[in-house]
């Protein structure tokens, strides 16, 4: 790619710093609705309410200023801070662990109603797993930055996992997301048939988690 005068250079480290402060202030909004969410939908009884919102964990990464000039790169782009923000969704990323599946889709939906969030981009890999067997449901949302005099969206990665999928894709990722190993296609399989296993193990806790909701509520 031919550069832009005056755009074509190299991310400094104080324009790479300069960038993320803003998908930093970006991810502590999204952070703490998400956290309003799982209060808000705190589904157990009474008694047990500390302990029964639909959120098991949620982890958060900014991208390092490697990964970012990687992927522009691997883009083939230049890796500018100005390509960073016209061409990245994933510098700021959340990721939501829930108990179970419906857990997502009312985060998710909770989410897209709030009015002065923009979906930008939404994956539904539960829906539609890939062929390899992830699932997660990844939507990206830009958050409104208010600056002194204007106001600016910056776009947040938000990927929801239950605890089994995240199992499955953090031990997937470790050993060929990727990658070039060796044994592939034999590798591959084997994985495809323990995402199918961790799914039916899934629902059958899903089955018993709404049991004891029913009969907390009788
Ligand atoms: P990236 O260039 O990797 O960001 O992918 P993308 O822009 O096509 O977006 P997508 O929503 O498909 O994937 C974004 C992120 O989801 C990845 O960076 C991973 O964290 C995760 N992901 C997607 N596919 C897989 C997969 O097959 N295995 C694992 N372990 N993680 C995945
Ligand atoms: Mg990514």
């Amino acid at each position: 790619m031919v550069p832009v005068p005056g755009k074509g250079k190299q991310m400094t480290d104080r324009e790479y710093h300069d960038l993320i402060t803003h998908y930093e202030d970006a991810g502590r909004i999204m952070r703490t609705r998400l956290e309003i969410l799982n209060q808000k939908l705190n589904r157990g009884p009474k008694e047990e309410q500390a302990s029964c919102g639909p959120v098991h964990n949620i982890q958060w990464r900014i991208k390092a200023k490697e990964s970012v000039e990687e992927k522009l790169k691997r883009m083939g782009l230049l890796d500018t801070s100005i390509n960073a923000k016209d061409y990245l969704q994933d510098i700021c990323g959340i990721r939501v662990i829930c108990y179970f599946v419906k857990d997502i889709y009312d985060m998710a939906d909770s989410l897209k109603r709030q009015a002065d969030l923009v979906v930008m981009k939404e994956k539904d890999y539960i829906a539609s797993p890939k062929p390899n067997g992830y699932r997660s449901y990844h939507i990206v949302v830009g958050v409104p930055i208010y600056c002194l005099d204007s106001m600016e969206y910056f776009p947040v990665e938000t990927q929801f996992r239950t605890i089994s999928m995240d199992f499955w894709a953090s031990m997937e990722h470790r050993i060929c997301y990727k990658k070039n190993i060796t044994h592939k296609e034999e590798v591959r399989e084997e994985l495809l048939g323990y995402a199918e296993t961790l799914k039916k193990i899934e629902e059958r806790f899903e089955t018993y988690n709404e049991l004891h909701i029913e009969k907390a509520g009788s």
